[in-house]
């Protein structure tokens, strides 16, 4: 072995804030979220003052338009960014309070991120991207290879394990996130627009394999999306306009027909 070779990290525990806690109902709330981006002299203001709870085992669809902060909301909820004011509870802890390594094991082991934008690592393999987070889980090489080979082959990828995301269709660059998010076998899943690059079919798969792990591991699925078939499976959808949660319904309250929401812009 080369020296000063990067070793892989050592196992992340789950620290005691996570551990041994009687069933928490809440497994996501948000407190008077306000997120703020300096911009020079313009301030553009994302969120302003969001509130809500989502109960472990949910599935919540949150539509918008472009620029209405799902995205921004989906960074403050898995701790990926900071808010400017309010908070972020994930099973009753605030995460503002949590030190590097609790944070750390909050993004590497609780929860999982397909991004809109894939982040998908440019020079390594789909088999490698999929691998990447079992490795700083603690699992062993073997054992991370087959368990990406076998999340792969759930999303219908099993025939491009060796390549690289350039060699990859748009759609199948997203399969491969879908496949990283699940890596760990998250306890909450943000899912920020999943299907938007995939094709009617191939999207249903997608819909399906969400609804599996939220139904049979009661894996908390939190997507946002306009796509009707996920607002069919979801349990509550959050509608957001301007920073703010504005309307939050039940499934049984949504009315899903074709055609009701052709008139919104598409995110
Ligand atoms: N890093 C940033 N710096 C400055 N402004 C930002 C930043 N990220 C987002 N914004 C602004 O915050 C607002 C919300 O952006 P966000 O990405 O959360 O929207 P979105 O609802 O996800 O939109 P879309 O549906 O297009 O993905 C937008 O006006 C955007 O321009
Ligand atoms: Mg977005």
């Amino acid at each position: 072995m080369l020296q000063n070779q990067p070793t892989a990290p050592a196992p992340i525990e789950s620290p005691a804030k996570f551990k041994d806690q009687l069933p928490i109902e809440n497994t996501v709330r948000v407190r008077n979220l306000i997120k703020k981006y300096e911009m020079g002299s313009n301030d553009v203001q994302a969120l302003r003052g969001v509130n809500f709870e989502i109960q472990r085992g949910e599935y919540v669809s949150i539509m918008g338009p472009s620029g209405s902060g799902k995205s921004t909301l989906f960074n403050m909820i898995g701790g990926l960014d900071k808010p400017t004011e309010g908070r972020v509870y994930i099973d009753e802890v605030d995460i503002a309070q949590l030190d590097a390594y609790e944070l750390a094991w909050l993004r590497c082991r609780k929860i999982g991120y397909i991004f809109q934008s894939f982040n998908l690592i440019p020079v390594m393999t789909a088999l490698e991207n999929v691998s990447l987070p079992m490795i700083f889980g603690g699992m062993t090489a073997d054992d991370s290879r087959d368990k990406a080979v076998h999340l792969l082959s759930l999303v219908g990828l099993g025939d491009r394990v060796q390549h690289k995301p350039l060699e990859l269709s748009g759609g199948q660059q997203q399969r491969v996130a879908i496949a990283r998010s699940f890596a760990n076998d998250p306890a909450i899943v943000l899912a920020d627009e999943p299907t938007g690059n995939l094709d009617t079919h191939t999207g249903l798969d997608i819909i399906n394999l969400l609804k599996g792990l939220n139904s049979e591991q009661q894996v908390t699925i939190i997507t946002a999306t306009h796509d009707t078939k996920m607002l069919d499976v979801s349990d509550r959808i959050f509608h957001m306009e301007d920073g703010r949660v504005d309307k939050i319904e039940a499934r049984d309250e949504v009315d899903l027909r074709v055609g009701r929401l052709d008139g919104e812009e598409v995110g």
